[in-house]
């Protein structure tokens, strides 16, 4: 009986964990937070939060579209990590247009733990935000 016990405990235990993962509870606002700032530093200068765009598209929409191209947020940012540092046409996830509106972006040899928070704040924000109006 007391293994019973243990064991419907254990169960239960296990599903909520599970339920709160696929519920969000995972979302890292620390990580947020440090890719915001890497983007204030090393990327506004090219990419807007939200449109218009000036030099390059828009954060917000380049969130959309890797949502739309990848299902998990890990191989979104994996992509992006490998873009960031060598940027190349055939790896782009944006309409061609993309590319020849704006040109390739040069590549960023930032310390892998800032492209990392920088790729989680990119594929998060679209999850935290709602879509900037057009300034
Ligand atoms: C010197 C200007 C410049 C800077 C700085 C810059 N970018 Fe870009 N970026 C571009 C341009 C231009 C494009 C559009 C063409 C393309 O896709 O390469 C682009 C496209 C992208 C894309 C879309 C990739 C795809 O799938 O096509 C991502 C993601 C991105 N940038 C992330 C970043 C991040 C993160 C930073 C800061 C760490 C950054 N960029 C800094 C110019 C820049």
């Amino acid at each position: 009986m007391r293994n019973l016990i243990f064991y419907v405990t254990l169960y239960a235990t296990m599903g909520l964990c599970a339920m709160g993962s696929a519920y969000g509870s995972d979302f890292d606002q620390a990580l947020f937070d440090k890719g915001k700032a890497v983007y204030d530093q090393y990327c506004m200068a090219c990419h807007n939060y939200g449109p218009p765009p000036t030099h390059a598209p828009p954060m917000f929409g380049i969130s959309n579209h890797y949502h739309q191209a990848f299902p998990e947020r890990d191989q979104a940012m994996a992509h992006m990590i490998d873009f960031i540092k060598q940027p190349s046409p055939d790896k782009s996830k944006m309409m061609p247009m993309a590319t020849q509106m704006w040109g390739m972006m040069p590549p960023l040899p930032l310390p892998d733990e800032e492209l990392q928070a920088v790729a989680y704040w990119t594929w998060e924000i679209v999850n935290q935000d709602t879509p900037p109006a057009p300034k």
